[in-house]
């Protein structure tokens, strides 16, 4: 297939392209990215020489660069491109309206115009926070930050192009992922990295609040069966079954890396902070999905991971990364 991967040069964006060109060898794919802070070329440095691999800088909220990217004629566009970070949207909104909203818009617009499949990335985090239970698709919409309420409008907006114009549309709501080429602003990489640093880790509140943890990798293979086998229409929960509350996450960190509690710093809560994500991922398993990777695994190889990749992650948290933690957190 040709695939349009918008925000491919993003954590999950470049794990999907990667996954995608290994398993799909009669796959192509174009990669439309507009390079925030948070896109890094690096992350697909590996694939640049693959024939079947090419890159289009690009905005998704500009309609010209759409239409560049629609010309290449793709038979489905997946759209990972989105401002991600709750933290910074609840201090600058303005810029996940914009990319998270009308951004998809236009991309369903061209999308529509041109008859090709759509797969919208969206998040658990539309349905807001549950006490206990899971969330199944048809939950009300109850987002509780402008992260997540800009990604429920991506994906209401979504649904009205199925309604309207019939358009050939899926959407993905997966839980909280981590693994390798996750940006350090996330709490997985900035705790692990923050400790290689020498530094505390910055745990809002009590540490409570509860996640539910996916591997990266399990997510794109989740993605990559919707894409194909996903119904028109259709919405599809995606979860690792691993929820661990934030203070149990940061002690799995500190026993891999063979450090103590006094590296916790207890800080101020986020507002608006939920309390727990949890989904209920029956549909996607009735497709033959399930998670491969347990907890435990997994964030033994995130932590190697960074570990072993200095290189990448070293540029980003003395770069723009910098400002923004010093503001939040002097230095902690
Ligand atoms: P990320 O922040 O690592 O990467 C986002 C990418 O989108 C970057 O490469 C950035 O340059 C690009 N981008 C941003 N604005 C753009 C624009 N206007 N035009 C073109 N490109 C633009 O994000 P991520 O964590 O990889 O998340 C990818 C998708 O998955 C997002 O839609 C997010 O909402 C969703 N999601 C993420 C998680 C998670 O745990 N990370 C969980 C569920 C859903
Ligand atoms: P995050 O990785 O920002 O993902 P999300 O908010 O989308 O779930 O945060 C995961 C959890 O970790 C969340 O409950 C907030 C908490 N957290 C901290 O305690 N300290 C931090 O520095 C960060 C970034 C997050």
């Amino acid at each position: 297939m040709r695939l349009l991967v918008t925000g491919g040069c993003g954590f999950i964006g470049s794990n999907f392209v990667r996954h995608v060109l290994r398993e799909h060898a009669e796959d192509e794919v174009l990669n439309l990215d507009k390079l925030t802070y948070a896109g890094n070329p690096e992350n697909l440095r590996e694939v640049e020489g693959d024939p079947r691999y090419r890159f289009q800088r690009g905005d998704i909220c500009e309609e010209e660069d759409v239409a560049q990217a629609f010309a290449w004629e793709p038979e489905a566009v997946l759209n990972f491109a989105a401002e991600t970070h709750v933290d910074r949207s609840i201090a600058s909104p303005e810029a996940f309206v914009r990319t998270d909203v009308l951004g998809t818009f236009r991309l369903l617009r061209a999308a529509q115009e041109r008859g090709v499949r759509y797969v919208q990335i969206s998040t658990d985090e539309v349905y807001g926070s549950i006490p206990e239970g899971s969330f199944r698709e048809d939950s009300p919409l109850q987002p509780n930050s402008p992260y997540a309420a800009s990604k429920a409008g991506a994906d209401l907006l979504v649904r009205s192009y199925v309604m309207t114009y019939g358009l050939d549309a899926v959407i993905v709501r997966s839980s909280n992922n981590y693994g390798p080429y996750q940006y350090p602003e996330k709490v997985i990489p900035l705790f692990v990295t923050n400790l290689l640093e020498g530094r505390k880790v910055p745990l809002y509140g009590e540490g409570k609040n509860v996640r539910d943890w996916l591997f990266v990798e399990d997510n794109c293979r989740a993605i990559d069966l919707v894409l194909r086998r996903g119904e028109t229409g259709e919405i599809y929960n995606v979860g690792g079954g691993q929820e661990k509350s934030n203070l149990a996450l940061t002690r799995s960190i500190l026993e891999i890396m063979g450090m103590g509690e006094e590296c916790i710093q207890y800080v101020p809560d986020r507002p608006g902070h939920d309390l727990r994500y949890s989904v209920d991922c029956s549909k996607i398993r009735s497709l033959g999905w399930r998670p491969f990777t347990d907890f435990e695994g997994g964030l033994r190889e995130t932590v190697r991971w960074y570990r072993e990749n200095e290189d990448w992650w070293r540029p980003i948290k003395n770069g723009e990364f910098r400002r923004y933690y010093l503001e939040r957190y002097g230095d902690i």
